[in-house]
């Protein structure tokens, strides 16, 4: 549904998920900002996937490496030589495309056409490396020469043997970042799914060799179970296992989880057996140790690797595609009109709970209100908003998927008798539906919900 994704970009303008990067310039291509309520819901999802990887767990150790590495990283892992896509330049438009993605680029002439069908004429493929270029140092020559790392994976090789030595871990353990990366994507597209800089979480899980087919299917479980629990269910997950002659050429076996995008299915996460490739490379390289000593049995040997690598920025638009929904609802006068409606599971939410006074000229309403938000503050994150009538301030919530609102009416202040004073309306996002909910309670009753 090609027009789904169009109402998403605009909705996420609107509401202040994501903006284009340095708009008031003509925005930079493939670069995204993430506004007040898109910068929580990213942060909800790396916090989530970080207590899941790393505190959840007794075997994975979390680290933060630079994203300036020294060259020799990038000439050990092959990234300098093979991190490339293949690209042709159409002589016509002096553009240039991805030479396998030619039917789904823009040729940029109107009617709008694909390189492949315009007639423009077309060079043969060359590869073009992904990795931007950088210079360390007031002096720009070829010593100087490094790159913005296009993964966090290498940090987690290069530092393999001070993270196990102070974790004192034992195989199978793993390192988990989060972090930014970097690739000169040939077409940035489909809105925040292919950037030029965006944020990755990644484990490498360190095993023996004979583990490691096992593991990969251990972790192709563990990570449907993750996305189930924010929110994207196995149904809209497909799992493709990349053929051999797709698979980067030092992974045994890669499966990829894929979502269905508006724009398509799409990859979402790698999970990929990396064999010890790596780590051998850079033992290689470095000349440094890069092996484990197995106390029982004595043996040296340098571990091989488990990866699940997902994008968060992709992460996050798919949280944003698979809960929009639109649905047609009573409006104030008794017609019809169009709920938007962002059905997030509450624990991915931006907001939890919006709180409303019902009148904002009545200071009783709205001091019991501020009373409201000093209570859940400290819980969890929720908006106060007073302006304009309730049916519009729950319908701006809607939007960016708040799954509680609480209302503070006139019972609240007990004008209508002390059984309902210090209660509120708890209305649900979902089913609309509401109920009359003690203040006391509110805090436990939110915090059930959400965790
Ligand atoms: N260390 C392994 C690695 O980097 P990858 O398949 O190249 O593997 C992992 O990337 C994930 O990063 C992808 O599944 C995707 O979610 C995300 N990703 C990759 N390139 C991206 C881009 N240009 N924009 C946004 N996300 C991207």
């Amino acid at each position: 549904n090609p027009a789904k994704i169009d109402k998403i970009v605009s909705l996420c303008k609107r509401r202040g998920f994501i903006f284009q990067s340095s708009e008031i310039y003509g925005g930079l291509n493939g670069c995204w900002d993430y506004g007040p309520v898109g910068v929580e819901l990213k942060r909800n999802l790396k916090n989530y996937w970080w207590r899941c990887m790393t505190q959840l767990r007794d075997d994975v150790v979390g680290l933060e490496s630079s994203i300036l590495m020294n060259r020799a990283v990038w000439k050990a892992s092959g990234h300098e030589t093979t991190f490339s896509d293949p690209m042709v330049d159409c002589k016509t438009s002096k553009r240039r495309f991805r030479a396998d993605q030619l039917d789904y680029s823009e040729c940029g002439q109107k009617p709008s056409k694909t390189p492949s069908t315009c007639g423009g004429e077309l060079t043969q493929p060359r590869n073009f490396n992904l990795m931007f270029k950088t210079y360390v140092g007031p002096v720009e020559d070829e010593s100087a020469i490094t790159y913005l790392r296009p993964e966090t994976a290498q940090g987690m090789f290069v530092q393999f043997r001070n993270v196990l030595e102070v974790s004192r871990k034992k195989l199978p353990f793993g390192i988990a970042q989060i972090g930014k990366a970097f690739r000169n994507e040939i077409n940035p597209r489909n809105f925040t799914f292919r950037s030029r800089e965006f944020e990755l979480m990644e484990v490498e899980y360190f095993c023996r060799p004979e583990q490691g087919f096992e593991l990969l299917e251990y972790w192709l479980e563990e990570r449907l179970k993750f996305y189930d629990s924010i929110g994207i269910n196995r149904k809209q997950i497909h799992v493709r296992e990349i053929p051999e002659k797709d698979r980067a050429f030092y992974s045994k076996k890669t499966y990829d989880l894929e979502f269905e995008f508006p724009f398509g299915v799409q990859e979402l996460e790698g999970i990929a057996y990396r064999t010890d490739y790596d780590l051998i490379q850079h033992q290689k390289v470095s000349g440094k140790p890069l092996d484990y000593f197995d106390e029982e049995t004595k043996q040296k040997f340098v571990p091989h690797v488990v990866e699940p690598a997902a994008g968060v920025d992709r992460t996050t638009l798919a949280l944003i595609c698979a809960a929009y929904d639109e649905e047609a609802v009573t409006d104030e006068k008794g017609g019809t009109e169009t709920r938007i409606v962002l059905r997030f599971h509450p624990r991915m939410a931006p907001v939890k709970c919006g709180v409303f006074p019902l009148l904002k000229n009545k200071p009783e309403l709205v001091g019991k209100a501020r009373e409201v938000c000093d209570l859940l503050r400290p819980h969890l994150a929720i908006f106060y908003d007073e302006a304009g009538a309730i049916g519009r301030r729950y319908r701006r919530q809607d939007e960016i998927g708040t799954p509680f609102g609480v209302t503070i009416d006139f019972d609240t202040l007990g004008e209508k008798g002390p059984d309902l004073k210090e209660t509120v309306t708890l209305r649900d996002r979902d089913s609309m539906k509401q109920e009359r909910v003690k203040i006391q309670d509110l805090p436990a009753r939110l915090l059930a919900a959400i965790r």
